[in-house]
């Protein structure tokens, strides 16, 4: 064999990273440059970091980055040692495959996850011989979507050490005038604003960064590992055609339709507001006080609606108003005292927000539906897929709605496909102190309405994006793209068709706005037409089903192959190079028997009995119930995973760890690959750093992180727990019931198995593919869709989610994915009111801040510690995110030994 496939998996799934960092001492980032060139407000920007392998011996060197989530990554490249290996983009369910493949014989694998708001981080490695030298470049694509009036290039410098020849060079050129252009982020402040250099001359700007090293470990958020931050570019270009720029080029073009000099046309807005228990404290607080800035906001001419609902509906008036003052005073004082309460019925609240604007027709003036929600639908109709469809007739398409998805308890795709069914968008508000604003500035995207019935026609035009839109707004923007028929510019005449004000309006100005520019090899404006199809047969993808859904994902898939663009349907492999090591030896772990893989058919995992993935002859030292496995993978990399036996106790494993300081993270360093422990209003468990395991040439066990949330909105506190321990999840002695789970460090996978123990002579054990029922002497399994009950105990299997209730107790038990392999992961959605003990029963953290320079010390009940900011993935919720928490003992986080959370058997 002379190369090992591994794949880096770019698939849109959110997974989460550790942060992890290269040690200084082994190898450097002698050059890190990032090239952004903007042509019509189509970025491509390329990242490249060249690495030296220092040490004597060969070292794993690894890629690290973060690159905006609507982005779509086309390419990815490593040279080494003159010699190139080149990233290739596939169908998922191939890529799947090989990359399954090469996990399971320990090889590493790349992967692509989302962190924060609009951020994914990408990451891959390689062996490096002793001073070899290695490059990569990726390069990724996406095209910037003006938003109140700007647009805006996010780039993410972490290059994880301070870099000599550190370069971000942006460049823009438009067809249009550049209005102004400004560079914002947090890298563009302090001691790093001198690093910015800015040129901007009428069609093009330029923006160079290039701060020295010591600044590098000077500005805010930068420090010993170098800088970690945004730069931010922000530019507008000036119209002088309403009709916009028509770009062509090579038989294609697009067109930039956003005029601004036209009236606003008044408008109906119905708000429609949660205020169901979960909006509880902070959002509540904060929807308030969005909700009193927009009503400040609202035009005299504008005619307004407000209602609150949780189980019932709450109306401020029952007809819409007039925006005048009094209306406006009234409406305030109404909202000052909306409290949050109940459940949440949005099927009841919609379509009486739809009723409002249907008994309000008003001429010449747009009605726009706003609604605000934090949860599922839970009372009322809760079926999505009737709510859909009654909210579909009752709209009709008259006018748009628009989903607001307060935090990450909602089931965003819903409030998704209900927007784009409705010719809305749905955004997702994050749980934060910005969450007013960000209400706030998503009221000011659709507050000026200019144009409805936007129709765009090409006659010479074919194979167009999408060209009707209901609404235009002033600050945004309208692009088609689309091939002209023949390349024949001459017969090409685009027109746009709309109406302003009650008065039909038609713009065509072909002369001087269609314009061929670049060279007919320029694919540049092919490119825009092919990211824009994508992203559009994706959206629609969401909303068909059926044959027509598999037609319109074959075409995404067709053409995100023939563009190379990592979508949500494609994964990138990359080769890696023949490594020295070929050996695969198996050592199985002492005392043990083999660990129950998944055997999740179709993904090209091995499967069966006694499967260990290959360990090397020269496991590392083993002693008591500690083993140490090294795997060998065929390419080279070297793979060391250590992990305790069932019921060992963690600090076992920090002692015979040769290299204990990985387990206490310094600040800024992320964790290993690890779990967490989270909790929301319960507890549930959650997995961080989604690094794929067993790829780190260190002697690092795999450690789970688990995560306290506070009630308020402080940071949540978080722990490690290192190794496959036996975790007492939920124990209720009066019932007899009691939950336990088996965390898994031979994958990334977080739990492995749950057991539930229902009195002594019945046990329901839940593993990703199927549930075992042994009720006395008798024993059966259940693979899909399951329902099984004995009166006090109900088990649900359904899709995604396994659902265990019995009597008060409910507890879901999510499965996720990542990389193929599929985790358990519990979450307490009702808790049982008497004593109960175990992880998902731990109560919300309180704790002070007692100090925040030089490090930050936390007070608990009357003991303070240093903690350290780190990050975790919260996995109770079904999109999981990725969120930031303090760092500390499992003894002080828990308030008592983690002994006691450690059961003896499953
Ligand atoms: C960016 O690309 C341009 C054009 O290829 C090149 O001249 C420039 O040196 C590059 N900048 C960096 C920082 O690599
Ligand atoms: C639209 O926005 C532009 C600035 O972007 C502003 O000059 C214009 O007045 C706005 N139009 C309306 C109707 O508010
Ligand atoms: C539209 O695009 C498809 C795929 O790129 C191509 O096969 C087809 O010929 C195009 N249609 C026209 C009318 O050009
Ligand atoms: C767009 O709107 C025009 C006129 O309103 C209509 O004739 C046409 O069928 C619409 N096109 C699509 C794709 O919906
Ligand atoms: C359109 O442009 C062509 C050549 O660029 C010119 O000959 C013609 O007069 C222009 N027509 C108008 C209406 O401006
Ligand atoms: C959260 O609550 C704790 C104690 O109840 C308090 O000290 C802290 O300031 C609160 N934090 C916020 C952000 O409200």
């Amino acid at each position: 064999m002379e190369r090992a496939v591994v794949q880096i998996t770019l698939f849109g799934l959110l997974l989460a990273l550790a942060t992890t960092l290269p040690n200084k001492d082994n190898w450097d980032i002698y050059s890190f440059h990032i090239n952004s060139t903007v042509t019509s407000r189509y970025a491509t920007t390329v990242i490249s970091s060249r690495m030296a392998n220092r040490m004597d011996e060969s070292k794993e060197i690894e890629f690290h980055v973060r690159i905006p989530k609507n982005a779509f990554i086309s390419k990815f490249r490593m040279f080494i040692d003159g010699e190139v290996y080149d990233g290739v983009v596939k169908g998922k369910d191939k890529a799947q495959q090989q990359y399954t493949e090469a996990v399971s014989r320990g090889q590493s694998a790349g992967i692509v996850s989302s962190v924060g708001r609009t951020l994914e981080e990408f990451k891959t490695s390689v062996t490096v011989a002793a001073h070899k030298k290695v490059t990569f470049e990726l390069t990724y694509e996406e095209l910037l979507k003006r938003r109140l009036g700007k647009y805006e290039l996010q780039i993410h410098a972490r290059p994880m050490q301070p870099v000599k020849d550190f370069k971000i060079d942006v460049f823009i050129h438009e067809k249009s005038d550049i209005n102004f252009i400004e560079v914002k982020g947090g890298l563009s402040t302090n001691v790093l604003a001198n690093a910015i250099t800015k040129t901007h001359a009428d069609k093009k700007a330029w923006v160079y960064f290039y701060p020295t090293e010591d600044q590098q470990k000077t500005c805010d958020s930068c420090g010993e590992q170098g800088m970690n931050g945004d730069l931010v570019i922000v530019y507008d270009v000036k119209r002088d055609s309403s009709m916009g720029d028509i770009k062509t080029s090579a038989g294609y073009f697009v067109h930039h339709f956003a005029p601004s000099s036209l009236a606003r046309i008044s408008k109906n807005v119905v708000f429609v507001i949660d205020q169901s228990g979960s909006m509880h404290g902070k959002k509540m607080q904060q929807t308030r006080t969005a909700l009193i800035h927009i009503l400040n906001d609202l035009a005299e001419d504008d005619h307004f609606g407000l209602i609150t609902f949780d189980s019932s509906i709450f109306h401020w008036k029952r007809e819409l108003v007039q925006a005048n003052n009094e209306n406006l005073e009234s409406a305030k004082t109404f909202s000052r005292e909306i409290r949050e309460r109940g459940s949440t019925d949005i099927n009841g609240a919609v379509l009486e927000g739809a009723r409002m604007l249907n008994a309000h027709p008003r001429e010449g003036s747009v009605s726009i539906l706003i609604l605000l929600t934090d949860g599922d639908p839970n009372s009322g109709e809760t079926n999505l897929e009737v709510i859909q469809s009654n909210v579909r007739h009752a709209i009709a398409n008259k006018f748009p709605l628009y989903c607001l998805g307060f935090g990450f308890d909602v089931k965003f795709e819903f409030l998704e496909k209900m927007s784009l069914q409705n010719n809305g968008v749905a955004r997702r508000i994050y749980e934060d102190s910005d969450a007013a604003l960000q209400l706030k500035g998503f009221y000011e995207e659709v507050a000026t309405p200019l144009l409805i019935d936007v129709t765009m026609t090409y006659n010479g035009g074919t194979n167009l994006t999408q060209t009707n839109f209901s609404q235009y707004y002033n600050g945004s923007e309208i692009v088609v793209a689309g091939q002209i028929t023949d390349n024949n510019i001459e017969t090409f005449t685009p027109q746009v068709v709309a109406i302003s004000r009650s008065r039909k309006v038609t713009f065509s100005d072909t002369n001087s706005t269609v314009e061929s520019t670049g060279t007919e090899s320029d694919d540049h404006i092919q490119r825009v037409w092919a990211y824009l199809t994508v992203k559009q047969l994706l959206e629609k993808e969401l909303l068909l089903s059926g044959p027509e859904k598999e037609n319109v994902k074959k075409e995404a898939l067709e053409l995100s192959l023939k563009y190379s663009f990592v979508t949500p349907l494609t994964s990138m492999v990359v080769t890696k190079p023949q490594g020295e090591d070929t050996d695969v030896l198996l050592k199985p772990k002492e005392g043990e028997a083999a660990p129950d893989r998944r055997s999740s058919g179709g993904h090209g995992h091995v499967h069966g009995q006694g499967f260990y993935p290959p360990i090397m002859g020269q496991g590392g030292p083993r002693s008591g119930p500690s083993a140490r496995r090294k795997y060998k993978s065929h390419p080279g990399v070297s793979v060391i995973h250590s992990y305790v036996h069932t019921g060992a106790k963690v600090t076992r494993i920090i002692q015979h760890d040769p290299d204990p300081k990985v387990l206490s993270f310094p600040a800024g360093v992320g964790p290993p690959p690890n779990y967490v422990l989270t909790q929301d209003n319960n507890f549930a468990m959650t997995q961080v750093s989604p690094t794929i395991v067993p790829e780190r040439a260190t002697n690092v066990p795999l450690s789970h992180r688990f995560l306290i949330k506070t009630e308020n909105l402080s940071l949540p506190l978080c722990f490690d727990v290192t190794g496959d321990v036996c975790l007492k999840l939920l124990h209720h002695h009066n019932r007899e019931l009691s939950v336990n789970g088996q965390l898994d460090s031979v994958t990334f996978g977080g739990f492995q198995r749950i057991v539930i123990h229902f009195k002594t002579d019945l046990s329901v054990e839940v593993a990703t593919n199927e549930i075992t029922v042994r009720e006395g002497q008798s024993m059966s399994r259940h693979s899909g869709q399951t329902y099984f009950t004995n009166g006090r105990l109900t088990v649900i299997r359904r899709d995604q989610e396994i659902d265990v209730s019995s009597g008060d107790t409910r507890i879901v038990i999510l499965i996720h994915v990542k990389d193929g392999e599929e985790f358990l992961w519990p979450v307490l959605r009702q808790q049982p009111s008497d004593n109960t003990e175990g992880i998902l029963a731990l109560k919300p953290a309180v704790y002070e801040e007692v100090q925040q320079t030089p490090s930050t010390k936390l007070k608990i009940k009357d003991l303070e510690i240093d903690v350290t900011r780190a990050n975790a993935v919260d996995y109770s919720i079904v999109s999981p995110p990725t969120i930031d928490c303090w760092l500390m003992s499992a003894e002080f986080a828990l308030q008592r030994s983690l002994d006691d959370f450690i059961a003896t058997q499953l």
